[in-house]
């Protein structure tokens, strides 16, 4: 039997701090499901997060520990995956610089997520060559690992393109013993569920709207109380409509057929209220939560066992990404190996 080798994936979050349910339903829990079919890279983008939060660097370690509790509790397993910390494996710095002297700036300005961020962060200052080269640090991170696949949801698109565009323009460049040094990596695009927030809004920390995949159980009931309904329901006795309904969209996402059922009619007879409504959604959602706050306590009441994972899964991506970097490093001629003039070259040395 020839086992065909498998496919690459490799994929990050910036360490933004706990990971919410928008995350999870919209990532995570797609990322743990490929572990099987693939050769997966999964990592913790800790310099990106200081693109922007350059100015008060005290916090991103604890971020990056609080994603690494995420990602296990979620499922991510370091026995099928390398889970690595991008700061700790400093290739990733080299190829940046690398991939940086070839990376038009007209690129980069046209990035849709660089003027999106300039217009809507009033509170820090963007203008930095950092910021303005965060997809070239993401390029970098895929190519390091000649990704085949980067599982992300639509808003990363335009950033898996641009790093197909370089790609491009490396091989265009350099090779190595006369083949290309990258492929180029596409999109996976994860079927996501939008999960709502508190305030109806798609769930996101910027909305401060988010349930925590840590979220304890008290606090997931206390905050689907004021949870945003049909507004059409303004009285119990007034009828409301599931499907226009926040509440009704989290039922669609955790709840059994019966439940929605029993949703569906009661919501559209005025049989039940909002406040029952939100109890069952809480039951469900408490229900999903149980097993990865289950898994989650055993790192958070040992933290150095999740270090000791990146530390491990660190010191394996390295050794991937140094073999790709002795690639770049000769298809540039920046390799320190001497290699001795071809025959009949002339005395010039060797190059
Ligand atoms: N930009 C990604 C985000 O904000 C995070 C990220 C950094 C990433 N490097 C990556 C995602 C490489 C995929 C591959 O979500
Ligand atoms: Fe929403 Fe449930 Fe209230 Fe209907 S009964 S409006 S689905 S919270």
């Amino acid at each position: 039997m020839t086992a065909q080798k498998k496919s690459r994936v490799l994929s990050g979050m910036r360490s933004t701090g706990k990971l919410h349910l928008g995350n999870y339903l919209g990532a995570l829990a797609n990322w743990v499901g490929l572990q099987d079919k693939y050769d997966c890279f999964f990592f913790i983008a800790d310099w990106h997060a200081l693109t922007t939060d350059y100015a008060d660097t005290s916090a991103v370690k604890q971020n990056s520990l609080e994603v690494m509790l995420d990602y296990l509790a979620a499922g991510l397993d370091p026995e099928r995956s390398t889970i690595f910390l991008q700061s700790h494996v400093p290739q990733h710095a080299e190829l940046h610089l690398l991939l940086s002297l070839i990376t038009p700036l007209g690129w980069l300005e046209r990035v849709p997520t660089y003027k999106e961020q300039r217009e809507n962060i009033k509170d820090k200052d963007l203008g930095t060559y950092g910021f303005l080269g965060y997809p070239v640090l993401q390029s970098a991170d895929i190519m390091m690992y000649k990704a085949d696949y980067v599982p992300v949801g639509e808003d990363q698109v335009p950033h898996i393109e641009f790093t197909r565009e370089i790609a491009r323009r490396f091989n265009g460049f350099y090779q190595c013993r006369g083949r290309a040094v990258f492929p180029e990596p596409q999109p996976l695009l994860t079927p996501a569920a939008k999960v709502p927030g508190t305030d109806g809004r798609k769930m996101s920390k910027s909305y401060n709207n988010t349930i925590l995949l840590s979220e304890p159980e008290a606090s997931v009931r206390q905050k689907l109380k004021t949870m945003v309904t049909d507004p059409a329901r303004v009285r119990r006795s007034d009828p409301g409509n599931p499907d226009v309904c926040p509440v009704g969209d989290l039922h669609k996402i955790f709840s059994n057929q019966e439940t929605l059922a029993k949703v569906d009619a009661g919501c559209r007879s005025a049989g039940i209220g909002c406040i029952e409504c939100k109890g069952w959604a809480a039951d469900a959602m408490v229900t999903r939560l149980a097993p990865i706050q289950q898994r989650r306590k055993k790192y958070e009441d040992n933290p150095k066992l999740a270090w000791d994972i990146l530390d491990a899964g660190s010191a394996r991506a390295a050794t991937v990404a140094e073999a790709t970097m002795d690639e770049v490093r000769e298809a540039m001629h920046m390799s320190q190996q001497y290699s001795p003039p071809a025959p009949g070259a002339g005395g010039s040395g060797g190059k």
